[in-house]
């Protein structure tokens, strides 16, 4: 068996311990090797009189096998008397078991005031009393284990117990809001609902089961729950016999029985009944801000469209038809400018610090270098998706209560000027149903003048919503890669400041989840956690300082996936493998060992590469020839959009690899064709060197051989290719 449970040095205070079951705990408690206040008042079970002689007898039983004990006479109404006891003979106090208690038992209409006042005041206040006396002490030493008992007739009632009931489940209700303002300072408190023989239930019980049900079959419990050891806290158990449940809260779906505009009425309360009272996929709220959580979603879909939180069959094909619509939806183009001083804002929000000196170049913008970090290039591209209309998709509904940043893909085409104009173009990629909720997947492409100057996707996932039956994987969505399964080849960690969220959303990003306490809790944390994009940031940058010697131009693309919260303070360990020229990366927390940031990458431009890999289309012939088409298109377009009615994506190579992507977009309007992928998606997607480009056009190179031979490359619809011919045909002529 593994180590023993001792209570050593500990103190313990066990009211009503002169018999029954606290009796049985202050001797399981001293046998540990606890120090024991014995309290009880030593009146008869109804709370008439008092003695000396039930704690006196308990505290010898514990003496003569060589415990420690102290009496204490006071009834619990006097709680600071009891602490008194404990501080004045032991010189401290570690925890409390609230177990005293009497009964006066009547049927509703009997009970007089004096038998509802007697037993509150016994159960509810005197636990209230004892338990505040200790509650600095224990705050002061950061440790205290607190149990209260409650009982079988206050959770379920019980005929003739409604006062014993009522206080009973009152000392629930209190244990439950310590259990929450203890958590810091260590103090733990939990309740229990036992079922034992003793004087208070032999004259229910009958005088077997008196006997069999043995207090020192409730004891154990307690003592576990008050080891320090236990992290238990605000759980409530059943105990007897030998058995041990934990007890929690289930809640049924539910219905919603308000429209929108329209008065809520008791019949759509009757009409709803069943629904309402239907237990089948109920939640277990273990929270408030759980349960509150519930209903301020009520509200967003009530004023939103008035539809029913559950997904019934009738709602799923319309939530789908509503989803399937938004994909393709472009949101209104957004423009932000900004200065060197937002870039240095940035910076210093992800971490970029002058205690190193190879920082300098972003935080200083009279550095030889000055340089914007390439993360920078999510803030203006979120900027569009915020300011741009994300809530007023069609047929998308996004309550953003519900809004979790599930991954995120961002892509360099050359490095992010050091101050300017960036116009962010964003579309609806794709929606992917994963049960539990939804995944927005969108693309945001970002320009300075013409020129594509980087590529966001974020993937969105809004909590709740799924099960609509839609696809689960989509092609489109820039997939996170697992790290290699071997020690890293080198991490570098950051410690946040507290005020690390507060610095970063000056950069733009003001959810009130990254500073507000009021509202973090209602979200569900318990304070204000960092922006899942500023630990990207310090990610990124580590990653950038460890391979790239903090060099921007040998950023080319980052993504990665969000798995946990952080919290400002908290230090960041980013963990590092670098195969070619990719870097595969973790981050975790270093406090608490866990990965906020899993399955991430950043790929870097080679050294040797970093001008001609920086995707200049201007530099290679075939930019000539796409600048040609569009001037063409102009005049012909909307006769050749409707011949062709397909998006092409090309991928133009030099030296091997993508040196440009041109997108000619022969589907709505006259055509466009413009730099960069394809801003929804693409129906051919063909790769070829900028030399064979350029041999095709000219008509030296037959692209159908070309495919054959593997020098022109085509996925997605390659039969599409072949009107290609229409607007390539003519250049032989150039
Ligand atoms: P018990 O009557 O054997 O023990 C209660 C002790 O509390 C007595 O020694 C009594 O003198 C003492 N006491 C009463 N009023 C006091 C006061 N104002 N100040 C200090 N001491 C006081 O009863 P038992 O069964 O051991 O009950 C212990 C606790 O467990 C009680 O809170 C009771 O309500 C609870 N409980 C017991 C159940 C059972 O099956 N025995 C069922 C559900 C709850």
């Amino acid at each position: 068996m593994a180590s023993p449970l001792r209570f050593d040095g500990r103190v313990v205070l066990v009211t009503g311990a002169g018999g029954g079951l606290g009796r049985a705990y202050a001797l399981a408690f001293a046998e540990r090797g606890a120090l024991v206040v014995v309290n009880d008042l030593g009146g008869d079970f109804k709370g008439v009189g008092r003695g000396s002689s039930a704690a006196d007898k308990v505290v010898e039983e514990i003496r003569r096998k060589g415990g420690k004990a102290v009496a204490n006479y006071d009834s619990v109404e006097a709680g600071e008397k009891l602490v008194k006891t404990a501080l004045d003979t032991f010189g401290r106090i570690d925890i409390v078991v609230n177990n005293a208690g009497i009964l006066r038992d009547r049927s509703f209409s009997r009970i007089s005031d004096e038998d509802w006042d007697i037993i509150h005041r016994v159960h509810l206040r005197g636990s209230f009393q004892v338990t505040r006396a200790a509650w600095d002490h224990m705050k002061k030493q950061n440790f205290g284990r607190i149990l209260m008992t409650s009982s079988a007739s206050g959770i379920y009632g019980n005929f003739g117990q409604a006062n014993y009931g009522a206080a009973k489940l009152g000392i629930l209700g209190l244990c439950n809001t310590l259990a929450i303002e203890g958590r810091k300072n260590n103090i733990h408190c939990n309740t229990i609902a036992p079922s034992a023989g003793s004087r208070m239930t032999e004259t229910v019980m009958p005088e077997d089961l008196v006997e069999a049900l043995k207090p020192e079959y409730v004891a154990p419990l307690v003592l576990w729950l008050c080891h320090e050891s236990c992290e238990e806290n605000g759980g409530l158990f059943e105990v007897g016999a030998g058995w041990i449940g934990k007890l929690r809260w289930e809640r049924t779906l539910g219905a919603i029985v308000r429209k929108r505009n329209q008065p809520m009425t008791p019949e759509a309360v009757r009409d709803n009944w069943e629904k309402i009272c239907d237990f089948s996929n109920a939640s277990k709220p273990k929270t408030i801000q759980e349960s509150t959580g519930g209903i301020i979603e009520v509200l967003h879909k009530v004023d939103s469209e008035g539809i029913s939180p559950n997904h019934t069959s009738h709602a799923a094909p319309a939530a789908a038809a509503g989803f399937a619509g938004a994909i393709g939806h472009k949101l209104p183009s957004f423009s932000s400018s900004y200065t060197e001083l937002e870039s240095i804002m940035y910076a210093l929000g992800v971490g970029a610090s002058v205690k190193n000196p190879k920082d300098l170049k972003f935080v200083y913008e009279g550095s030889a270098d000055f340089s914007c970090l390439p993360t920078f290039g999510v803030i203006v591209a979120q900027k569009s998706m915020m300011n741009g209309g994300l809530a007023e998709i069609p047929g998308l509904s996004i309550n953003f209560a519900k809004v979790l940043h599930g991954e995120q893909y961002l892509e360099l085409y050359k490095p992010l000027p050091r101050s300017g104009e960036l116009k962010s173009e964003a579309v609806v990629a794709d929606i992917l149903d994963k049960g539990s909720g939804v995944v927005i997947v969108m693309d945001v492409y970002s320009y300075s003048g013409k020129e594509l100057i980087c590529y966001n996707q974020f993937s969105v996932f809004v909590v709740g919503s799924g099960g609509f039956g839609g696809k689960r994987t989509s092609e489109k969505l820039k997939a996170a890669v697992v790290v290699p399964n071997r020690p890293p080849d080198a991490v570098l960690r950051d410690t946040t400041s507290l005020n690390q969220a507060a610095l970063y959303r000056l950069s733009g990003d003001w959810n009130p989840l990254h500073i507000d306490p009021s509202f973090a809790s209602i979200a569900g944390f318990e304070k204000p956690i960092l922006h899942g994009l500023c630990t990207f940031g310090f990610s990124a940058r580590h990653v950038l300082q460890k391979f790239a010697d903090n060099d921007v131009s040998r950023f080319k693309a980052i993504k990665v996936r969000f798995a946990k919260p952080v919290y400002p303070g908290q230090t960041l360990q980013t963990e590092m493998w670098k195969e070619g020229n990719r870097v595969h990366f973790q981050t975790k927390v270093q406090e608490t060992g866990d990965i906020v940031i899993s399955n991430a990458y950043v790929d870097l431009v080679p050294v040797s590469g970093v001008s001609a890999q920086t995707p200049k289309g201007g530099e290679l012939q075939s930019a000539l020839i796409f600048g040609e088409i569009a001037r063409r298109l102009k005049n012909v377009g909307r006769e050749v959009v409707k011949k062709v009615n397909a998006v092409f994506e090309w991928h133009i190579t030099k030296g091997g690899s993508v040196a440009a992507k041109w997108t000619i977009d022969l589907k709505s309007g006259s055509g466009e064709v413009y730099q960069g992928p394809a801003k929804g998606s693409a129906d051919t997607t063909i790769i070829i060197s900028d030399e064979d480009f350029m041999e095709v056009v000219m008509g030296k190179l037959d692209p159908q051989k070309a495919f054959f031979s593997g020098r022109l490359k085509a996925r997605g619809n390659i039969m599409l290719s072949q009107k290609l011919q229409m607007i390539l045909k003519d250049y032989a002529k150039l």
